[in-house]
């Protein structure tokens, strides 16, 4: 993984490898996030890879997308600058360059959502989440992890190699899924409903940029993928609970698949629990 990211689904790809067509047009992930799904696809499986070739990426998160451009174009420059904070890293320093990246030290504006101190702040912040305020502030707090995991070189090169025909762009998805054509395959990894958990509901984490992705925004998927779904293969992942069922029905051509995961939830039934997720895709 090149970051960390709420709601990675690295996992996911062992458990879908049947359902990536065997020829693609272009490669559509509008919610692209910590990209854990798109990088698996490319460094797990040389058979698929060359399948997943081209395509568009996209996420509302316009400081993401903007690493990502910057690691596409020169991945050493980014390796290099991050590896000098990760390699002084002190609490002190942690915050003065999230001050830095949010654009409030006017002497040092060119660091302003630079891509090194991205990851930086990615890999050094407390749980490896990405929170703005209401302004589009990062404001995490620095991390108490002792030891800093952090990619290597060959990765930065890998990851940059991986992007080379892809085009990456801060836009709502629906703005990216006006681009898919016949024979696309599309992923849809929006930010998880909320989750009931023994008798109560549970808020997920939505917040990853100012504005919150909404039910409204859900159903705007939906529709999109209901319009997109007799000429594009797609594939769509959320929590296994009713709400999400509801909206992709049988009988409106839509699969499904349970799967269970071990995840950490906050809130009053701390610690590590069990969650349904839900895979749904159609067949064309
Ligand atoms: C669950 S994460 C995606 C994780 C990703 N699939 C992975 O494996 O790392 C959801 C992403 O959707 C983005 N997002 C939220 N609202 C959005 C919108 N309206 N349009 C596009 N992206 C949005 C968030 O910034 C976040 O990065």
């Amino acid at each position: 993984m090149i970051l960390k990211w709420p709601g990675g689904k690295k996992w996911l790809y062992k458990e879908v490898q049947d359902l990536i067509p065997p020829k693609i047009n272009n490669y559509i992930e509008p919610f692209l996030g910590g990209g854990s799904f798109f990088f698996a696809l490319h460094n797990q499986n040389d058979l698929l890879a060359p399948n997943i070739s081209k395509g568009y990426l996209s996420d509302t998160n316009e400081k993401l997308i903007g690493f990502y451009q910057a690691l596409k174009r020169n991945p050493l420059k980014v390796y290099r600058d991050s590896m000098e904070l990760i390699n002084n890293h002190t609490e002190e320093q942690y915050y003065e360059n999230r001050k830095a990246f949010n654009g409030e030290i006017p002497e040092r504006v060119k660091e302003k959502h630079s891509a090194h101190q991205f990851i930086y702040l990615n890999r050094t912040c407390f749980n490896g989440v990405y929170r703005e305020n209401n302004s589009g502030s990062f404001n995490v707090p620095v991390g108490r992890r002792k030891k800093i995991a952090f990619p290597n070189k060959e990765y930065f090169k890998e990851c940059a190699k991986n992007l080379k025909d892809f085009e990456l762009t801060n836009c709502d998805f629906s703005e990216t899924l006006k681009k898919a054509k016949k024979g696309d395959f599309i992923y849809l990894d929006p930010p998880y409903v909320d989750r009931p958990y023994e008798s109560k509901t549970y808020k997920t984490f939505r917040k990853y940029n100012a504005k919150e992705f909404s039910i409204e925004d859900l159903e705007r998927m939906v529709e999109i993928s209901n319009k997109l779904k007799s000429k594009c293969s797609i594939l769509i992942s959320n929590f296994s609970v009713d709400l999400v069922k509801d909206y992709f029905k049988k009988k409106d051509g839509w699969h499904f698949r349970e799967t269970e995961k071990t995840t950490f939830i906050s809130g009053k039934a701390k610690g590590r629990t069990k969650v349904k997720e839900a895979i749904i895709y159609n067949k064309l």
